[in-house]
């Protein structure tokens, strides 16, 4: 018998206290209902039907009107993304993160009076201390269009700027300028990564992969259709960062509930995956829940879970020494709360 043999800590216990990153979340549909019920009470009076346990979306349109109808009034500001950012943050950190990666729907900027450079410095003032935030411009297929075009050629010259993602509807073409201006993001020091997988199949995955370069696929999921596919991800290092219960709830390619979820054969196929939370308010999940799931539903052993959160350090923009350190923390913690499966 070892002297002292370390505790077993509850499950939701040791979720919190892996150090991990929260990589994929959308400012917007991170919104705070507390915020919305604030400055529309009477609008705003019940809660969201969406956050009813059996609620599933008919389509990512379906999402995307609601997506509008909920938040299209409410991010005006800087000061409004501000207030959000406040709360998301807080609450990421409370659940053991150490990093977020987020992102704004540039075009938000088209019909407000702030600047892309406020609006991101009132994003980072709101993280908590200790909490490292990187801010990430999304835009759409069809963006790049009249003031749109001026927006993105401008948002590259931001210093506050961190990346650009590439989300939206996923099925709209794939236009040309989405390489260039992507090459050119990178050429000006910004990360850039891309919505794929989501809706379309392996083979959008790989045009993605061939036309805009990225080292990162937000969900990605579908690669598991092709053998092809998931060799070139494990040979080339390409990351997803994967939303298990946002994509049961948009019932993406026939996923009708977490165990039909390939996260599993995409991990057991030595591919890296992260766990995030998309769009925590129209999803009503959070990250804790998406590590819970893992594990209840598909299996996901607690070393595995450490494995999931060590992925997602190891995707975050941060100096190697910063990484260490973290790296090592979740070492510690894994020894100190894992030792039973
Ligand atoms: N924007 C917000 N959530 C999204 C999702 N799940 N897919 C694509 N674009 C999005
Ligand atoms: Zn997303």
């Amino acid at each position: 018998m070892p002297a002292e043999s370390p505790a077993v800590a509850p499950l939701r216990e040791f979720i919190r206290a892996l150090p991990k990153a929260e990589t994929h979340l959308h400012m917007e549909g991170a919104c705070p209902f507390e915020l919305l019920q604030r400055a529309d009470p009477v609008r705003h009076a019940r809660p969201p039907v969406f956050w009813e346990e059996s609620f599933k979306y008919t389509s990512f349109n379906q999402f995307m009107d609601l997506y509008v109808a909920y938040c299209g009034e409410f991010f005006t500001s800087a000061e409004r993304y501000h207030d959000a950012a406040r709360i998301v943050l807080a609450t990421c950190a409370a659940q053991g993160c150490r990093y977020v990666e987020t992102s704004f729907h540039l075009p938000t900027l088209l019909s407000m009076k702030d600047t892309g450079p406020e609006v991101i410095r009132a994003i980072k003032a709101a993280a908590p201390r200790g909490l490292e935030l990187r801010v990430f411009a999304g835009m759409c297929h069809d963006t790049y269009q009249g003031a749109g075009k001026d927006l993105v050629d401008d948002a590259l010259s931001w210093p506050e700027l961190d990346g650009i993602d590439l989300h939206g509807c996923e099925d709209l073409p794939l236009e040309p300028w989405t390489g260039e201006v992507w090459a050119r993001a990178r050429r000006a020091g910004k990360f850039t990564k891309a919505h794929a997988g989501e809706f379309m199949g392996a083979g959008f995955m790989e045009r993605i992969l061939d036309e805009l370069g990225v080292t990162r696929i937000e969900h990605g999921i579908r690669s598991v259709e092709s053998q092809a596919t998931l060799a070139r991800l494990r040979r080339e290092g390409i990351a997803l960062d994967v939303c298990p219960l946002s994509n049961v709830k948009l019932a993406v390619s026939g996923i009708r509930s977490m165990a039909d979820h390939p996260i599993r054969r995409l991990f057991d196929a030595g591919i890296t995956v992260t766990v995030s939370s998309d769009d925590p308010f129209f999803l009503n999940n959070t990250l804790t829940q998406e590590y819970e799931a893992l594990h209840r539903d598909l299996g996901f052993s607690r070393s595995e879970l450490v494995r999931v959160a060590e992925n997602s350090l190891r995707v975050a923009l941060v100096p190697e020494h910063v990484r260490g350190a973290w790296l090592n923390e979740l070492a510690d913690v894994a020894v100190r709360t894992a030792v039973a499966e």
